[in-house]
């Protein structure tokens, strides 16, 4: 989602829902060893880190193939698990759009790759971010139903003006999101999923507050985009994410919003369910750096 970014202008070629085609054949053997390079970085990585629902995701989709996925091959298996599909967009594209695609199960996956020497940090998400972190969990039906469900929200909360407030949901939950698993903490957001750093800052660091979902608090709650989060939101499962948000009606959530302030990034609310009780320290150390 592009919401804070100044109006993006429709790039010439891209068609009205703002896809163009993949053009596979155009990536080049370096590109395609950037991508393997990042694969293999995180696949070591993310047992024991990631959700069940990620990791099997991987494997069903077999990403672990070398080379930036072939959209039509990965969008005809993901097709077969839960109907989604993954077409190509230039980059970020507008709310609307976004909304429009996840609402019809389609994921819009950006047409580049960062360079060797951005491995760990770039603005946009490019295909490595959208499809190592965003597909997988696309695989799941559960979460599937969620996504297509946050779009037509998306688009529901554009008539109350309230899509900054439902971007808190989605940052907090598909972009960073953790949960609680048998074997303890793991990740599934795809912002963590797929960066080198967060995927260990995030479960390891006693920096960041960890807290338990809660829908009105996720909505109030302020998000930085330009370094790791000061706090994750846990959820207890997918299905209690999914039912929580489709059975809420969010028209006098966006209301009851109106009238409370937004909570800056490490607030602690007496009523929070605590998980861990963050030092800060690292954000501590970042600023004063
Ligand atoms: N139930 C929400 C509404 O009334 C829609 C929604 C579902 C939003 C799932 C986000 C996630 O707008
Ligand atoms: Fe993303």
């Amino acid at each position: 989602m592009d919401t804070g970014s100044p109006k993006l202008e429709k790039p010439e070629g891209a068609a009205r829902d703002w896809t163009v085609p993949q053009n596979w054949d155009a990536f080049s053997e370096e590109e395609h060893s950037v991508w393997d390079l990042l694969f293999e970085r995180q696949s070591e990585q993310l047992p024991g880190r990631a959700a069940e629902e990620f990791l099997q995701g991987l494997d069903v989709l077999q990403l672990s193939r070398p080379g930036i996925p072939h959209f039509r091959e990965l969008s005809n298996r993901l097709g077969e698990e839960t109907g989604w599909s993954v077409v190509a967009v230039p980059g970020l594209v507008p709310d609307e759009v976004f909304f429009e695609h996840l609402a019809n199960r389609r994921f819009p996956a950006g047409n580049f790759i960062r360079r060797r020497d951005q491995l760990d940090y770039l603005q946009e998400p490019d295909v490595f971010h959208d499809v190592f972190g965003h597909v997988p969990m696309l695989a799941d039906p559960v979460f599937a139903d969620y996504m297509q469900a946050y779009g037509e929200g998306g688009l529901r909360s554009m008539e109350f003006g309230a899509i900054h407030k439902l971007a808190r949901l989605y940052w907090y939950t598909v972009e960073f999101g953790l949960i609680r698993q048998p074997g303890g903490l793991r990740i599934y957001g795809a912002g963590i999923v797929s960066s080198h750093g967060e995927s260990v800052f995030s479960l390891d660091s006693d920096s960041p507050n960890r807290i338990g979902f809660d829908l009105e608090r996720v909505m109030r709650t302020e998000y930085r985009i330009d370094d790791y989060q000061q706090t994750y939101i846990v959820i207890d499962s997918f299905e209690e994410l999914l039912e929580t948000t489709q059975n809420t009606d969010f028209a006098p959530l966006y209301s009851r919003l109106e009238t409370k302030s937004d909570l800056p990034v490490t607030t602690i609310l007496p009523e929070d369910d605590v998980i861990t009780r963050g030092t800060q320290s690292y954000a501590a150390a970042q600023a004063a750096a």
